[in-house]
């Protein structure tokens, strides 16, 4: 046979049966079959060219190389194409890492909260909330502080510019109606007592309070405090002080001492600075006292049946503590580097 005519034949063959096969080994055996090193019918038509004469042999050099480059090409070009779908219909790798799903925690001032919300709850004191957002006669006037005290300042709290009433009309007596955001737990106090017959008391309340400060590695103008209320027949300073040295025993371990400085509040009397004994320093944790005979007065208690103690300390003092942590600022900043750790 011609070989041009051969070749022009084993080129349609190959494509056609490249054309027809639809997967990757029908087009392996295709490509045996054409282009095969040992038995392929390419390889028959090589010995076709060493029997051309000197003048057809450029001609079919050049015309077999490209037919060959051809069917090599194209039988690519298919090989590509039915590899697709068959990839797509087994899209799921099971080997392949996947996605992993980051775990959140709690926050290390929420984590100190739930720990000492469980303390005090083995010490029988029930947990229970409060306002953030208060008015002046539960933040200050039922606590004994009176309208000029100077923690009363606007300076020195975060009253509502323009608090209105339901009706949309504003509020304008700022000693019955103004409303801010608390400066101290404390109105929890207040809030209970209201609501309670004093049959015992004994609650804490763990939350957010807020005064205008400048922020630094110690200061925040939000905080959490944990207020301690106990009411009864005959509670005195040495239950108070009881209390709060397992509570920091508790917390801190071992057998922590506790101290008391004198100092005053208005809603307590007698009125004491807490600190606890760490290492070899005294620490501040916060305030507390004998409810005032005026608050009892004025939740309807009869100062002459009852008496209480209160207390009010800083969390974050204490997760600092535990931690070691030095800059207070790191709690409100969000940084999962920072908050990854706890
Ligand atoms: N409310 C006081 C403060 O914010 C602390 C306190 C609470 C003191 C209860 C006495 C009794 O500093």
């Amino acid at each position: 046979m011609d070989p041009l005519a051969a070749l022009a034949e084993f080129e349609q063959a190959a494509l056609a049966a490249i054309a027809a096969a639809t997967n990757a080994p029908a087009l392996e055996q295709v490509r045996i079959e054409f282009l095969g090193k040992k038995q392929g019918r390419l390889k028959d038509l090589q010995s076709l060219l060493g029997k051309a004469t000197p003048e057809q042999r450029p001609v079919l050099g050049k015309r077999f190389n490209d037919v060959k480059e051809a069917v090599t090409a194209a039988l690519e070009a298919k090989l590509t194409s039915v590899a697709k779908p068959a990839v797509a219909a087994t899209a799921i790798d099971l080997t392949l890492p996947g996605t992993p799903i980051e775990l959140g925690r709690l926050h290390p001032i929420t984590q100190t909260v739930r720990e000492f919300q469980g303390i005090m709850a083995r010490f029988g004191f029930e947990v229970v909330d409060g306002p953030e957002l208060e008015d002046e006669w539960h933040n200050f006037d039922g606590l004994n502080i009176p309208l000029e005290h100077p923690a009363r300042d606007p300076l020195d709290n975060f009253y509502l510019a323009a608090a209105c009433t339901a009706t949309g009309e504003p509020m304008l007596l700022r000693s019955q109606t103004s409303m801010l955001l608390r400066s101290q737990t404390s109105n929890v106090q207040i809030r209970v007592m209201e609501q309670r017959k004093p049959a015992p008391v004994r609650i804490i309340s763990v939350g957010r309070v807020y005064r205008p400060d400048d922020i630094d590695a110690t200061h925040h103008v939000m905080f959490h405090q944990l207020e301690g209320l106990m009411i009864g027949p005959d509670v005195t300073m040495a239950s108070l002080k009881s209390v709060l040295r397992m509570f920091a025993a508790a917390y801190l371990g071992g057998d922590s001492e506790v101290r008391f400085r004198p100092s005053f509040f208005p809603f307590t009397e007698p009125s004491v600075e807490v600190d606890v004994r760490w290492k070899d320093r005294w620490l501040e944790l916060g305030g507390a006292g004998m409810v005032d005979p005026n608050v009892l007065t004025a939740v309807g208690y009869d100062p002459e049946q009852v008496t209480g103690f209160a207390f009010g300390l800083g969390i974050a003092r204490f997760c600092m503590l535990r931690h070691g942590i030095d800059d207070i600022r790191l709690f409100y900043q969000n940084d999962v580097r920072f908050l990854r750790q706890f």
